[in-house]
């Protein structure tokens, strides 16, 4: 199996906040992770990407288990992973910025940059590498985020709220990126995302955390037509139709 997480718990002091989760995926596939605020979602990105130890359960990618293993570890292993609440460096040039993802794999200071120029080339963030990254506006520190991440050469890339506050031509634009990493660049991407249209369009299979447990598995059509999903996270008054 590519990718699989198996009964993963994980509590804070009292609080649950993943409940036995597991779920797999294929390589390729672009699977996202929705659910309500304090479902769980960014817990178990942490677990995976090697931030957090769980109480129980394990993570495995390709034969091999992550969970044990250093977040640097995870990344070798081909797991890379952008976070919500990212602080990079704003002092950084970005180049620099995405050389310390490129560092993961390439240990040359050659070998990196050019790694690290291919993937500026591939974001279109061209012209902009001596920036400094609190110079730049918020979408293009977002793809620098982006091609940070994927500077270390993942095979499966986690996408934590990418596209929160971004513009509708800004997700437009971003999602495009996205159907072309995991197309030309063959990356299974895992996404946690409330931008529906995001979901909606790019996904082809959707797991819904809902208090720390998976409350539903489907693709965009089964999930937005079930009942529990709606009930817990999209509401009565969801239009599928509107995001398509
Ligand atoms: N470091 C932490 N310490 C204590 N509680 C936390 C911590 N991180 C998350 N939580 C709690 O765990 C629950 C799940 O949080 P999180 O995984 O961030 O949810 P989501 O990303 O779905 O919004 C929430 O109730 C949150 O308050
Ligand atoms: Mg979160």
């Amino acid at each position: 199996m590519f990718f699989e997480v198996d009964g993963v718990t994980k509590s804070y002091g009292g609080l649950v906040a993943n409940n036995n989760i597991s779920l797999k995926f294929d390589e390729g596939d672009i699977v996202g992770l929705i659910g309500p605020n304090g479902a769980g979602k960014s817990t178990l990105f942490k677990t995976v990407s090697g931030y957090i130890v769980p109480d129980s359960g394990s993570v495995s990618f390709l034969g091999t288990r992550l969970n044990g293993l250093a977040p640097h570890q995870v990344c070798k292993a081909g797991v890379a992973c952008t976070f919500q609440d990212a602080k990079s460096f704003p002092r950084l040039e970005m180049l620099e910025t995405i050389l310390v993802g490129a560092y993961c794999r390439r240990g040359a200071k050659r070998a990196a940059e050019e790694r690290a120029r291919e993937v500026i080339d591939f974001i279109g963030l061209g012209g902009k590498e001596n920036r400094l990254i609190e110079k730049l506006n918020m979408f293009d520190r977002k793809k620098v985020e982006l091609a940070a991440a994927l500077a270390t050469e993942p095979r499966l890339l986690l996408l934590d709220e990418l596209f929160a506050g971004c513009t509708p031509t800004e997700v437009v634009e971003l999602l495009e990126l996205l159907k072309k990493i995991n197309k030309d660049l063959g990356v299974t991407l895992f996404i946690i995302e409330h931008v529906l249209k995001v979901i909606m369009s790019a996904c082809r299979k959707v797991v819904v955390l809902d208090y720390g447990e998976v409350l539903d598995v489907g693709t965009p059509d089964e999930i937005v037509k079930s009942k529990k999903v709606v009930a817990a996270y999209l509401g009565e008054d969801y239009d599928a139709s509107q995001y398509k």
